[in-house]
């Protein structure tokens, strides 16, 4: 924001009570949206703005920035990937350790003291060896891979197309073949219509009451009524979620759950990368009003 100030006429339509009002006051002055990745931009937004040229999206995913308003009103969308895409990976992997480990559970079995009065902490599952499962195998899911094949899992990913990343890396045909033969299945699809509910109640059975499915991507990939069935008649083992449909107000029968491990969507969230991410999205909107190439176009 202090760059974005410095640089710009910065109009705070996040504080504005009334939305409508707020943008027809101004709506020849705006050139630019800066936005994060949920909120997006959609077409009454984009179609008000009659002299936008630019949304900037603080965020890999631009599921929520109408794309098609935004190419017949010729204005550009940038988002910031790569810069996250360790953060991402690294968080995935955490929560699947984490999870498989009992870490949290582990802690309270010390802090509440059952440690000295009942003795063990209950055994836990390994990790290591065991199947993983890509679910779109793009710069996110490579890194994931990449972390698993570290240690020492059999890695295997479902994409529009077979990659040549990595020798020992098996390609499976469907969603539900994937999961079939997975112990862990991440799920690293972009968003939006496309993947809707690519994890179905199918997919969510193949992975089965000893599976792990892990989600960083979008809530809208997975079928969350199914999930939320699975998960509390434990005909899926385990899940690890970052993101949830009407986040920040998850469903609440996800909170009676014991087999999941819940985040704040925060998969990206370290200084240094949301440091990086903040920049991109200034960069883009310098570029563009500079007339030079954007950094990180999407159209
Ligand atoms: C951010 C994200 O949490 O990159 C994305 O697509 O969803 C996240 O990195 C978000 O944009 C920050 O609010």
């Amino acid at each position: 924001m202090e760059r974005l100030e410095k640089q710009f006429e910065v109009h705070r339509y996040f504080e504005a009570r009334d939305k409508a009002a707020f943008v027809a006051e101004r709506a020849g002055l705006i050139r630019g949206i800066a936005t994060r990745a949920k909120l997006g931009a959609n077409k009454a937004l984009i179609d008000a703005l009659p002299n936008l040229e630019i949304i900037s999206v603080y965020g890999v995913g631009y599921d929520a920035v109408d794309l098609e308003a935004a190419k017949a009103a010729g204005v550009r969308v940038t988002n910031t990937p790569d810069v996250l895409t360790g953060d991402v990976a690294d968080l995935s992997v955490a929560m699947m350790l984490t999870a498989s480990r009992g870490v949290i559970g582990a802690q309270d079995w010390v802090r509440s003291g059952d440690w000295q009065s009942k003795g063990s902490f209950p055994l836990q599952t390994r990790v290591f060896g065991k199947r993983v499962g890509i679910l779109g195998l793009g710069r996110i899911g490579y890194e994931i891979a990449r972390r698993c094949a570290a240690f020492d899992m059999d890695v295997a990913y479902r994409n529009l197309k077979p990659k040549d990343l990595a020798e020992d890396w098996t390609f499976e045909s469907s969603a539900e073949a994937l999961a079939e033969r997975s112990d862990f299945l991440f799920v690293t699809l972009t968003g939006g219509a496309a993947n809707k509910h690519v994890v179905d109640q199918k997919v969510i059975e193949a992975l089965g009451p000893n599976g792990m499915l892990i989600n960083v991507s979008r809530a809208t990939n997975v079928d969350e009524t199914a999930l939320l069935e699975a998960l509390e008649k434990k005909t899926l083992g385990f899940a690890c979620l970052d993101v949830f449909e009407g986040e920040p107000a998850l469903n609440p029968r996800f909170i009676a759950l014991d087999n999941v491990l819940l985040q704040p969507h925060h998969a990206s969230g370290t200084f240094e990368t949301r440091k990086a991410m903040g920049k991109l999205v200034f960069d883009n909107l310098v570029a563009q009003f500079e007339g030079r190439p954007l950094p990180t176009p999407v159209i």
